[in-house]
């Protein structure tokens, strides 16, 4: 792999791992914070009865107004704001006019884009009072994020990263989805490296500072295998079992990383109230 100056480089994906400076860091710190900032603005929305569909338009009016664009709205023909993947479904679920219900579990991913720049960011949002099953494994979930953030520093590599999510979530014995990984982001919304949420300490790239990407582990509370739905976007797991998924962006420092997406309001995972 080769790196470049973000600043010379293509608009289009070519394999190449931007290195970006401080005005790449300004502008990703705008990007996130907005993209944190309307999940914040979601949390009190998600509730038994709310739809999907109604979080999705709250929250497409929420970016317009605060001076963003939601990077999936006519990405590869996705026509919503957010992502919305509900109990079973890994990712990619569709928003839809379905009410929530009490104990369903819901992930909430959203981009934007500001001035150019890209903030992706998801967490995981329960609907009135779930089970413990579901509250450990969105507690699993988001604890293996971060412990795969807490591997990010120079020199370090992806593969750390993967083993470090891998290995604590399957010493809770639960399994790690290996068909979608983190992205490397930017002004490309899906760029090089990707980050797979497994994997060998030691192996994948080298990281160096100013480089930016997503870390978004999927955690299964059965087996890791996935099939797209017949509308081709919604994933699910094949034996139907319960899935959580957290996703910051985040750029490499001197001395480790940024998360460009932290919670302004703290709602960094549940319980939001
Ligand atoms: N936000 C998702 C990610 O984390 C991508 C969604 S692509 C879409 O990479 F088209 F489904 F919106
Ligand atoms: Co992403
Ligand atoms: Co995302």
């Amino acid at each position: 792999m080769n790196y470049v100056d973000a600043i010379d480089a293509p608009l289009e994906r070519d394999g190449s791992i931007k290195l970006h400076g401080p005005e790449g860091f300004e502008g990703m710190r705008k990007a996130g914070r907005l993209a944190a900032e309307c999940l914040d603005m979601l949390a009190p929305m998600v509730k038994p009865g709310v739809s999907t569909e109604t979080l999705d338009r709250t929250a497409f009016e929420f970016v317009i107004d605060n001076g963003g664009v939601p990077a999936c709205l006519g990405y590869r023909g996705y026509q919503h704001t957010t992502c919305t993947s509900v109990n079973h479904v890994v990712c990619h679920g569709i928003p839809s006019p379905k009410p929530l219900k009490d104990g369903d579990i819901v992930n909430i991913d959203v981009t934007v884009i500001v001035d150019g720049w890209h903030g992706d960011t998801s967490r995981m949002y329960p609907v009135g009072v779930i089970n413990r099953r579901a509250e450990r494994l969105i507690n699993i979930t988001y604890d293996s994020l971060m412990l795969g953030i807490a591997a990010v520093k120079p020199g370090n590599t992806t593969g750390d990263i993967g083993h470090a999510i891998q290995k604590f979530a399957e010493g809770e014995r639960c399994s790690v989805v290996q068909d979608f990984c983190g992205h490397g982001l930017g002004k490309l919304f899906h760029d090089a490296p990707n980050i797979l949420h497994l994997g060998r300490p030691g192996q994948g790239e080298v990281l160096k500072e100013g480089m930016f990407f997503t870390i978004e582990p999927m955690i299964n509370l059965g087996k890791p295998t996935v099939k797209i739905l017949s509308d081709g976007w919604t994933a699910v797991t094949r034996d139907r079992k319960l899935t959580a998924q957290f996703e910051h962006s985040i750029g490499v420092t001197k001395e480790g990383c940024e998360i460009f997406t932290l919670s302004p309001k703290d709602l960094h995972r549940p319980p939001y109230v």
